[in-house]
């Protein structure tokens, strides 16, 4: 194939792209701009902007304190509206509240005292850090120990790799369903099934998958999952995470830090902790109002949308933009560190370079496409379905391989800032 003929099927495929029109939903980009980086930082909704204002000038000034009657119910409102689109989990079963980092410490905590004489973790070794952290932490902490998933780097783990390190000393498997690196899919139902089999619970890190893979927590059987919103969920930097508990779970598990948000009859100011029975057991303390509402209208338009149509539209240009690395970058020394296997990849793709980190620098000052550099060799490039389009991918994708050719990067090499 061409790059001509590659354009030409990528124009066919945004002719008849059923999603082509929510783009127009969010706030314009910088002209020229192609944002190839929203698996780490989503583009604003024009109508969260206007959430927000109103939260600032009508709720909070004019409505002062008043307004906390309907800002106290807001985490577990959008919850219930994130489960529903995304989640595949009935209402009552999710939360907005706290990082994914402390949601992780939390939830994971709730499971090892719900496994008695087991103090052992199963997690990925090429897991994001922070879960590798809290978990390890926790783990010592019982005195037990972190087992890691030798997992390949670009494949990710199989539900054999899992269960071999399984046994009754493990109290939790905690997994991200889509790998931060690689962009490898895991087999959610077939790893959950393995952990219950050896009497251990199931733990999933959703933060690379949710609003982009569609996710049926329930039907797969997960106990416990956690997430970020600022990602394929657009909630802004910082926007706090979501935490879900199967049903099964909500009025036996307790998690550690007990605050007045989980508290029975909160405004009785009882000196003494009775946790309700309910998913707000899981909330600690006073939400982010302002952070939280962003999250709102994000989350509504991945349910107009339709998380299914999302994850086509999610494949369809992953699958393209392979095809354009095939043709562009490959014959400049690149190769694929995502699975070929539409079916093992979640919404982005990471190519592979020796001089990774400066190429990533280069395209976003060259040529204004924006990706993100991840050790030790890995540029991410993630075209969020709701407002990137399969022209703009191989666009993209030429004129990194432009970059490259003309040695443009070699003026990069010594440019590194703290964030990539
Ligand atoms: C897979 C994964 N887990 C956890 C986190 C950390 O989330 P937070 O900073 O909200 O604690 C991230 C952040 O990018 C992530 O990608």
């Amino acid at each position: 194939m061409t790059l001509n003929e590659l354009l030409t099927r990528a124009a066919e495929l945004d002719a008849a792209d059923p999603l082509a029109s929510f783009a127009s939903e969010f706030v314009p980009a910088p002209d020229g701009l192609t944002y190839l980086d929203g698996n780490s930082l989503g583009r604003p909704l024009r109508a969260s902007r206007e959430a927000v204002l109103e939260v600032l000038d009508d709720q909070w000034a004019r409505g002062l304190i008043g307004s906390w009657d309907q800002w106290i119910e807001l985490s577990r409102a959008i919850g219930d509206r994130l489960a529903a689109a995304c989640l595949g989990a009935s209402e009552g079963t999710t939360v907005i509240s706290d990082s994914t980092s402390v949601n992780i410490y939390k939830l994971a905590s709730a499971a090892l005292d719900a496994r008695p004489g087991r103090a052992d973790i199963v997690a990925d070794a090429n897991e994001f850090p922070t879960d590798l952290y809290v978990l390890d932490g926790l783990a010592r902490s019982r005195g037990g120990r972190l087992r890691l998933v030798d997992s390949d780097p670009v494949r990710g783990f199989d539900p054999g790799d899992v269960s071999s390190l399984l046994d009754d000393e493990v109290a939790l498997v905690s997994l991200s369903h889509v790998n931060y690196r690689s962009g490898a899919l895991a087999d959610m139902a077939a790893v959950t099934a393995a952990a219950h089999e050896a009497g251990a619970l199931a733990l999933w890190d959703l933060c690379h998958s949710v609003g982009v893979v569609p996710t049926a927590l329930e039907d797969c059987g997960v106990d416990l999952a956690v997430g970020c919103t600022y990602k394929y969920l657009n909630g802004g930097p910082g926007s706090p995470a979501f935490l879900h508990v199967a049903p099964r779970h909500l009025g036996t598990l307790l998690q550690p830090i007990h605050g007045w948000f989980g508290q029975s009859r909160q405004f009785d100011m009882d000196p003494t902790y009775d946790p309700v029975p309910t998913i707000e057991r899981f909330l600690v303390g006073t939400p982010p109002i302002l952070s939280i509402t962003p999250i709102g209208p994000a989350v509504d338009q991945v349910g107009r949308a339709g998380i299914e149509a999302i994850g086509a539209k999610s494949r369809s240009l992953t699958e393209l933009l392979i095809a354009a690395h095939d043709l562009l970058l490959a014959p400049l020394g690149f190769t694929l560190g995502t699975p070929r296997d539409p079916d093992r990849r979640g919404g982005h793709v990471t190519v592979r370079h020796p001089e990774a980190q400066a190429i990533s620098a280069a395209i976003r000052s060259e040529v204004s496409v924006v990706g993100d550099f991840r050790r030790p060799d890995g540029i991410r490039l993630s075209p969020a379905p709701l407002y990137v389009s399969h022209v703009e991918v191989v666009e993209a994708l030429s004129r990194m391989a432009e970059v490259v050719s003309a040695g443009a990067h070699a003026r990069y090499r010594e440019q590194v800032g703290r964030v990539t």
